[in-house]
């Protein structure tokens, strides 16, 4: 694998996103609003910085507003050219032009791992990387990056793990392993939302992939596991044994913008790192002030 392989980058979009219902009832949880952006645009961005410009995004029929954002949207733009919103317009047209961005469907949400196959025809036999929109990585590409180097180096999957928190493990994908070199760790085992306490480690899989293409055939193989759904973490158990799995244990754990409470850190947290931060710090003293806090 040379780094050059990974040109693609699938963003799994179909969910259903119910951890934030009502408010993803009729706005999919990938467009909403992180500081300034849908969290879907700051993943094709984190993606693109990370030196990919191919972006599939796997949708479903009742997400057509995903492609909306993605596309040219003329009489926007001519009302903005005819009001001389010249900076307004840049940012609108800077999102179509951002990279190549295509779509395919799943037309019913059967799991994560049932929506990264509906992409094979459009990724072809190469490797590819998986980004969740609702894990945001906003550290400009290289947790992506440092993955594509290790999957280069060895020739097998990568996925990228953190650290969890006590029973925080339950609730994600869980990789034990058999080796660990610096942040890269051999995984000999995988185990979906484990009961703490039969967790193989405390290494959590974080939403972001570096997948070989023999993971379609694996993901045509995997029967519904967890939930009733088809888990990318089942194919990738396939692969450890078969070419093998490593894990990238990255220090940054994101944001989980699929739960309310991260949402909101990160809305918090990032407009902190924007130009506005002195202006947000301000607001955000005098709410805490005003509210006894
Ligand atoms: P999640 O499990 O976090 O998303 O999947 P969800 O199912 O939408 O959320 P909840 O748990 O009901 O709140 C991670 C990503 O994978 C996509 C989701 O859209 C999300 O971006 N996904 C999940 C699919 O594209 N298809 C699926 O069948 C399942």
């Amino acid at each position: 694998m040379t780094a050059a392989c990974v040109r693609t980058a699938v963003i799994p979009a179909a969910g259903l996103g119910t951890r934030v219902l009502p408010a993803t009832k009729a706005v999919p949880k990938e467009l909403l609003t992180v500081v300034d952006r849908p969290a879907i645009q700051w993943v094709v961005e984190e993606a693109v910085a990370a030196g990919i410009d191919e972006i599939v995004i796997v949708t479903s029929p009742h997400k057509k507003t995903i492609e909306d954002h993605f596309a040219q949207m003329t009489d926007l733009e001519s009302v903005l050219e005819e009001k001389g919103e010249s900076e307004l317009l840049a940012r609108v047209r800077q999102v179509n032009e951002l990279a190549n961005v295509r779509f395919v469907s799943q037309a019913s949400p059967l799991g994560l791992g049932h929506a990264i196959s509906m992409a094979a025809p459009l990724v072809g036999d190469e490797p590819f990387a998986v980004l969740l929109p609702d894990d945001l990585f906003p550290d400009e590409g290289r947790t992506v990056r440092r993955m594509i180097d290790v999957a280069e180096s060895v020739g097998e999957s990568v996925v990228s793990l953190t650290e969890a928190v006590g029973e925080e493990i339950t609730k994600y994908g869980c990789a034990g392993y058999s080796m660990r070199d610096g942040a890269v760790v051999v995984v000999d085992r995988l185990v979906e939302k484990p009961v703490f306490e039969r967790a193989p480690s405390n290494l959590r899989i974080n939403g972001r992939y570096v997948l070989t293409p023999d993971i379609f055939d694996k993901l045509a193989c995997t029967e519904p596991g967890r939930g009733g759904e088809i888990q990318i973490t089942d194919a990738l158990a396939l692969q450890i044994g078969d070419r093998g799995l490593r894990g990238l244990v990255v220090d940054d754990v994101g944001f989980d913008t699929g739960s309310r409470a991260d949402w909101l850190r990160a809305n918090v947290e990032l407009s902190l790192r924007g130009t506005d931060g002195s202006a947000v710090a301000a607001m955000l003293e005098a709410a805490l002030e005003s509210n006894g806090f």
